[in-house]
């Protein structure tokens, strides 16, 4: 008899953890489908919305493309060490090891050509482009304001 009830009372504390895990998972899936993924063509100006402050995502660009950098907001999102490089394009400051703001393209300028780098900035940047793509999504591609 006392077997049974603590039988039971063991499988009700498994199914207890198994219902708490599925709630406490679902509104989290949930919630992710509900914010639409924003994909595609981005401008300076576009891709400067996305910095952490009005959005909650966060999109860095790297040599042309756009990664979804919001899983790094402890990084990127503001008062974190790299806040200067969300929302825009970090190439030339990953290339020279720099987060100064003084090496970001300014939002109304062409798009950096990149072409100045020395071999060992531009393995720099490479090896920092191989760190992204295996740690976040590509979401989008950088273009000049003019060339949409
Ligand atoms: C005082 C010097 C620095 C220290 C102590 C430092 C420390 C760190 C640490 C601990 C991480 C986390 C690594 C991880 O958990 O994956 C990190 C990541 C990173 N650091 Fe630094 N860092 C420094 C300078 C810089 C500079 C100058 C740059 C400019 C390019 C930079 C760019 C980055 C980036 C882009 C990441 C990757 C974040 C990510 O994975 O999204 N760091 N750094
Ligand atoms: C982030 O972008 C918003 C506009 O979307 C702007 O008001 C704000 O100043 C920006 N923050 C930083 C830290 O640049």
């Amino acid at each position: 008899m006392i077997t049974t009830v603590i039988i039971v009372l063991v499988i009700l504390y498994f199914l207890k953890d198994l219902f708490s895990d599925i709630r406490s998972v679902n509104p989290l899936d949930a919630a992710k489908q509900e914010s639409p993924v924003v994909e595609g063509k981005f401008t300076p100006k576009t891709l400067c919305k996305y910095n952490g402050s009005d959005d909650p995502k966060i999109f860095m660009a790297v040599k042309g493309r756009v990664f979804d950098v919001s899983q790094g907001a402890t990084f990127y999102g503001p008062g974190g060490p790299y806040e200067n490089f969300a929302g825009r394009d970090a190439s030339r400051g990953l290339a020279k090891n720099s987060f100064e703001l003084e090496l970001l393209t300014p939002l109304d300028q062409p798009l950096d050509t990149l072409e100045d780098l020395t071999p060992e900035e531009r393995e720099s940047l490479d090896s920092w482009e191989e760190h992204f793509e295996n740690k976040y999504k590509i979401i989008g591609t950088l273009h000049g304001e003019n060339e949409k």
